[in-house]
């Protein structure tokens, strides 16, 4: 079966230079393998409520387990994210929130390849440290090597996903080979 991977941005906003950077990185990845089946798991479009169990104890919300499914569905995911006041923005750690409950941890046993992109010097590197103890807790496989920071992206990247960043390429590339290697391992 083609290797499925969805793609999560920590950022919500439609010109998100980490969506940007993912977009980029759908490109290195069918170069790696054109038989990749990649989504993109938008957070705006899904629009999670805030994480409260009272709503998840009365009944999960379609879109949470639509957005658990297509985690649990695929066999890779990568997620770009900038930092929010030296951490994960609020979005994205919800969305992980929600991914840890009901039924199943949907992070469980996956492997998640982590990059991040910023219009500054380095306000991705604090959010990945965090995000990879977070889902270290949910028995996730985070790809330690090598780490992916794209600084002053806003110089490097555009919506088609030309990405203007030579050692950029090469280490998302790295990255993404190391993840997609370790996912055949554990699969087989
Ligand atoms: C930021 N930004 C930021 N940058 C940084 O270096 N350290 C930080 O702690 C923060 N904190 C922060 C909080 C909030 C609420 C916002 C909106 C922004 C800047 C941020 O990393 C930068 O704008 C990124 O380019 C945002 O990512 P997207 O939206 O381009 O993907």
């Amino acid at each position: 079966m083609n290797m499925r991977v969805v793609g999560i941005a920590g950022s919500l906003r439609i010109e998100s230079l980490n969506k940007k950077l993912l977009r980029a990185s759908e490109k290195i990845l069918k170069e790696i393998d054109p038989s990749v089946e990649y989504t993109e798991l938008d957070l705006k479009t899904i629009a999670l409520p805030v994480y409260d169990q009272d709503i998840q104890d009365a009944r999960m919300p379609e879109n949470v387990l639509q957005f658990k499914s297509a985690i649990q569905n695929s066999d890779l995911v990568i997620i770009s994210t900038p930092e929010y006041n030296h951490s994960i923005p609020g979005g994205l750690k919800n969305a992980i929130d929600w991914a840890s409950r009901g039924d199943k941890n949907s992070f469980a046993n996956k492997v998640v390849a982590i990059m991040g992109a910023t219009d500054g010097m380095g306000g991705t590197i604090r959010s990945q440290e965090h995000l990879r103890v977070a889902l270290a807790t949910l028995n996730s496989f985070t790809i330690p090597y090598p780490e992916v920071f794209i600084r002053q992206a806003q110089n490097k990247l555009d919506e088609q996903g030309n990405f203007a960043d030579d050692k950029g390429i090469s280490q998302i590339r790295k990255l993404l080979e190391r993840a997609i290697t370790v996912t055949k391992k554990l699969q087989s």
